[in-house]
């Protein structure tokens, strides 16, 4: 019998909520890598709350999963076979793996890691995907200037924690909103968040926002828009004039089978205010991605910027630690560790 691997594939597409039902483990061969290729044994795989989306059929800014296909996500792993020049077995890559236990793709679409520079998971989170959309969503949409107040939610995971530090290392007034009290200590306490509230103490919109506008009496000048529901809606009324709106994800919605937009109230906002609102998908973005690991890799390498990851054991325990994030069961960067 040829060598096999193990895969996780999408078994059903989910109406709302997604389950563990909507997933399937699967053996498959492996493959072997043909000219130009690599087969890599995935050490670890990123967990993305854009996956959820990416199991809905419909037209989206990327193509959904079908049925019986491999989830998709990045990975980092070690190269077991080579079938170019320019890359060896032993040497450690980044790249679209899938939810697998090995994966096969050409040299030009991996990324070449250096286990001495930083341990290979930072190319998962905070100095991967993550830390990038944090940083340019925040740069080029945010415009921070010092003396400004910043709102950011899911303030301990990898976008929001390191939106936070940046945004405080201009000089900023940084609010996180995060769920749970223990997440709140976290942004404050490791992540250096002037003050964080917690979302799941406050049963309405209207609560959460005399609660933010307590804690920004300044009023808010950037919002860094992660979740959508409750908190943009308690956080708009407390929105400062020419305030800027970085749209980088909407997670509390990504679960419902329809959005839930209050939308004429919320544009009324945006209009009367004057707001800069932009949305951006990291993807269209990567000719910066050199400039962010030259100014955020020393950063990290010194701990000036600190980073979490929640590591789940083993492919099969994936499904489940993804379900789990969504709901905020991570703290930090959801990974899971295959070997
Ligand atoms: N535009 C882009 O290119 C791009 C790229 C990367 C990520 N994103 C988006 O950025 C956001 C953060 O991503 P991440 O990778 O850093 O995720 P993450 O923080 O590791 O995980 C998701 C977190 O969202 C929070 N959450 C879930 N449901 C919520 C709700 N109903 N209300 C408030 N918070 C809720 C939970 O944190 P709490 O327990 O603290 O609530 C959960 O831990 C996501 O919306 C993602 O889709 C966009």
């Amino acid at each position: 019998m040829s060598e096999q691997m193990q895969r996780i594939v999408l078994a059903s597409r989910p109406e709302g909520q997604a389950s563990e039902q909507n997933f399937r483990l699967e053996d498959a061969p492996l493959p072997q890598p043909g000219d130009g290729e690599v087969l890599v044994k995935v050490h670890y795989m990123s967990l993305d709350p854009y996956m959820r989306g990416r199991m809905n059929a419909g037209k989206s800014y990327a193509p959904p999963v079908e049925i019986g296909e491999t989830m998709t996500a990045a990975g980092v792993g070690e190269v077991v076979a080579s079938g170019s020049d320019d890359l060896q077995p032993g040497d450690f890559v980044l790249g679209m793996f899938g939810w697998a236990s090995h994966g096969l793709a050409p040299v030009s679409e991996v990324r070449k890691l250096d286990p001495q520079k930083a341990p290979i998971t930072t190319a998962l989170g905070v100095l991967g995907m993550p830390g990038f959309t944090a940083w340019h969503g925040l740069h080029a949409y945010g415009r921070p200037q010092k003396g400004e107040t910043l709102v950011v939610a899911a303030a301990t995971g990898p976008v929001g924690s390191m939106v936070g530090q940046l945004a405080k290392q201009a000089g900023l007034r940084v609010v996180g909103v995060a769920g749970g009290a223990e997440k709140c200590k976290l942004a404050v306490d490791t992540f250096g968040f002037d003050a964080c509230l917690d979302h799941r103490a406050y049963a309405d919109a209207p609560a959460l926002a005399e609660a933010l506008a307590a804690e920004c009496p300044d009023g808010i000048d950037i919002y860094y828009e992660n979740v959508g529901g409750k908190v943009l809606e308690a956080v708009l009324p407390n929105m400062n004039n020419f305030g800027r709106i970085p749209v980088c994800g909407m997670i509390a919605w990504y679960n419902s089978a329809e959005t839930g937009l209050t939308a004429p109230a919320i544009w009324r906002d945006i209009l009367t205010k004057f707001l800069s609102v932009n949305g951006f998908i990291i993807f269209n973005h990567y000719d910066r991605y050199p400039e962010f690991l030259t100014e955020v890799a020393p950063l990290v390498a010194a701990g000036e910027i600190k980073y979490l990851e929640d590591v789940a054991e083993g492919l099969a325990n994936a499904p489940k630690a993804f379900l789990s994030m969504m709901q905020g069961g991570n703290t930090g960067k959801q990974i899971v560790k295959l070997v």
